[in-house]
């Protein structure tokens, strides 16, 4: 018996929207294989992780420093402060704040006692053993365990 499927077959042109759907995605795949593969296009997601660390280091170093801290007294910073502590700077200035390594942060400070002498001391580091937390801890964090650090000294919050 004739296959009866055969000449209705014959009759069927695919729809026109799926042909072109069809090229279209083939179309697009060549483009993306092309555009993205970095020996034909030179495209690299090094270059543009690159460009945008670029872009955001411009906008920070344009932002004005702030010369106050924004997290004094501030409970949740100064919680988060005092975990950063623990981690980064207990090592050398104890646990309690007390000194070790490094001086009594709850005493007199020599290279000043407002913000902003505070804040340097921290992110650039100070010539006699101190390592600057610029780089690794970023503004916000130095803020932030400067205002654990300045609630111990100045309202009693605890080591
Ligand atoms: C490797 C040890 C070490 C680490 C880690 C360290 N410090 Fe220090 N720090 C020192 C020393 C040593 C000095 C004294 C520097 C000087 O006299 O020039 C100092 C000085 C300071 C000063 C200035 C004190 C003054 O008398 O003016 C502050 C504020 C300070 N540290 C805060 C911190 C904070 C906050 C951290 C953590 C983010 C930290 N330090 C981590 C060793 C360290």
């Amino acid at each position: 018996m004739e296959n009866p499927f055969k000449d209705m077959e014959r009759h069927n042109k695919p729809p026109r929207g799926f042909l072109l759907l069809f090229f279209g995605l083939i179309a697009w795949g060549i483009y993306y294989i092309a555009a993205y593969t970095p020996q034909f296009s030179g495209w690299s997601q090094y270059k543009v992780l690159q460009r945008e660390a670029e872009a955001e280091r411009k906008i920070a170093s344009e932002r004005p420093p702030l010369r106050e801290n924004p997290y004094e007294r501030d409970s949740k910073a100064v919680a988060e402060g005092r975990g950063i502590y623990r981690e980064h700077c207990a090592g050398c200035h104890h646990d309690s704040l007390k000194g070790d390594v490094g001086p009594d942060l709850t005493a007199h400070l020599k290279y000043g006692e407002t913000d902003a002498p505070k804040y340097d001391s921290i992110a650039k580091g100070r010539p006699n053993g101190m390592p600057g937390f610029d780089e690794s801890l970023g503004r916000d964090r130095i803020w932030k365990v400067l205002a654990y650090v300045d609630s111990v000294r100045e309202y009693g919050g605890k080591p």
